[in-house]
């Protein structure tokens, strides 16, 4: 695996393997890797010439009060994870490299932004489509993978690419989960071990807005009621949204019909959990999950 730090020797690769008619899958990552990283970066093998993974926590994607210092970081670690998932070029730049000045021109994010993360984290999603836009120019990819943990920034990035007629793939890849349910993220670390035992259960509760969807039950103010009540009993956090929206516009659904996403964020003493599930609803004529 090659490690580069700066766009020009990113470039200098680059022109190597568009040379060579290699096609490019993409894994942009804030690193800290886990699971859930390394099975993006294990698809982008299968289906990729070459496997290009960045590492950048991006400054623009955090707000004044939000955790850019504190956000987990272990370069070496990541760099061994990565090489074993099967990476061929690790992009590791500096803040200084990606923005050397404040930049001219940042992207703003007009649609899918309005709910859920959106309306706590202002600026968030436009900091990273402004990230992602400049990785996809600088990678030159032909695939990106995301997770769908992160539904709501899929659902933002299926937006940027279909709005600005970004030559690129976007593929959603599953939500990887502990035995007990639990969505992978690098925020757990920061779980207290009374919580971490606690946490599970905002999975359990999106699973219940399943179950109940699949038994029938079309009233969305019933089952978003259903899995809060069981939220609020067994998860042991404040509960920040509980939403179930349609998926990917994220605007309020009357009844379960379509493509819907159930959506929870819940936040305990050290960290901000989140997690979703994205429902088909049967016998509608639904699109598949982005
Ligand atoms: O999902 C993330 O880790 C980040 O938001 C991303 C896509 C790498 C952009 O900084």
């Amino acid at each position: 695996m090659n490690i580069v730090r700066t766009i020009a020797d990113l470039k200098k690769d680059i022109r190597h393997f568009k040379l060579d008619h290699h096609s490019i899958g993409f894994v942009p990552t804030m690193g800290f890797l886990h699971e859930g990283h390394l099975t993006l970066a294990r698809k982008a093998r299968t289906e990729n010439d070459t496997v290009i993974m960045s590492i950048f926590v991006n400054p623009l994607q955090f707000g004044p009060n939000e955790d850019f210092e504190r956000y987990p970081r272990d370069e070496e670690r990541d760099i061994k994870l990565a090489e074993e998932a099967g990476v061929d070029l690790l992009f590791l730049p500096s803040v200084e490299e990606m923005y050397p000045e404040e930049p001219a021109v940042t992207l703003t994010v007009h649609k899918r932004t309005s709910a859920l993360c959106g309306l706590t984290r202002e600026g968030h999603f436009d900091g990273v489509a402004t990230v992602v836009m400049k990785l996809f120019h600088l990678t030159e990819a032909d695939r990106a993978y995301f997770g769908k943990k992160d539904a709501q920034q899929l659902a933002v990035i299926h937006g940027l690419v279909d709005s600005l007629n970004v030559p690129i793939e976007i593929i959603g890849v599953e939500t990887v989960r502990e035995p007990d349910g639990l969505a992978k993220s690098s925020r757990n670390v920061y779980l207290l071990p009374e919580e971490r035992e606690k946490a599970p259960a905002i999975y359990r509760a999106l699973q219940l807005v399943k179950k109940s969807v699949e038994a029938g039950e079309a009233d969305i103010a019933l089952l978003k009621e259903k899995a809060r009540r069981m939220l609020e009993e067994e998860g042991g956090a404040e509960i920040d949204y509980l939403e179930i929206l349609s998926y990917p516009e994220l605007e309020p659904a009357d009844s379960a019909s379509g493509t819907i996403i159930a959506a929870a964020a819940v936040k305990y003493k050290n960290a901000r959990l989140i997690d979703n599930i994205i429902l088909p609803v049967k016998g509608s004529a639904s699109c598949s999950a982005q």
